[in-house]
C-alpha cells in the first residue's frame, strides 16, 4: 500500500513538473515574431545588433530556462522588460522556441 501512494506521488510531480516546464514552440514562435525580438535577436536568431547575443551560435543557450525568463520579465541591457506585457506561459513558449533555432 505504502509503495503504491510513493510511486503515484512521483507520477503526480511528473505530470506536474512537466506542464510547468514544457513550452510549446508552435506558441512560442508566434510570440516571437509578434513582439519584436527579430528586430534585435534576427529572425532565425542571428543577432542584427552589436551587443545582442546569438541564438543560433547558443549564446546563452547554457542558461536554465528559469534564468532566461528572469532576463525577458526585468529586461537588460537595450532589451526592454517584458513584464506585463507576456505572460509567463508566453515566455516559457518563446524560450522553448528559441532552443530550437541553435543550429
Ligand atoms: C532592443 C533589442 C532587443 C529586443 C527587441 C529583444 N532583445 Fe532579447 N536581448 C537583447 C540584448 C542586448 C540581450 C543581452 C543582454 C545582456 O547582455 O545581458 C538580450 C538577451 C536576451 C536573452 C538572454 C537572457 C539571458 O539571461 O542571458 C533572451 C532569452 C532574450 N533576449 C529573449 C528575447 C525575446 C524573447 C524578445 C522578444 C519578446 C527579445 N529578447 C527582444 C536585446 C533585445
Amino acid at each position: 500500500m505504502r509503495s503504491f501512494f510513493v510511486i503515484f506521488t512521483i507520477a503526480l510531480m511528473a505530470a506536474f513538473s512537466g506542464d510547468a516546464q514544457a513550452g510549446n514552440p508552435i506558441a512560442g514562435k508566434k510570440v516571437w515574431l509578434t513582439n519584436s525580438c527579430p528586430s534585435c535577436h534576427g529572425l532565425d536568431g542571428k543577432s542584427v545588433v552589436p551587443g545582442v547575443p546569438s541564438f543560433s551560435k547558443g549564446e546563452r543557450m547554457m542558461k536554465p530556462d528559469a534564468v532566461l525568463v528572469e532576463t525577458i520579465i526585468k529586461g537588460a541591457k537595450i532589451m526592454p522588460a517584458w513584464k506585463g506585457i507576456l505572460s509567463s506561459k508566453d515566455m516559457f513558449d518563446v524560450i522553448t522556441f528559441i532552443r530550437t533555432l541553435r543550429k
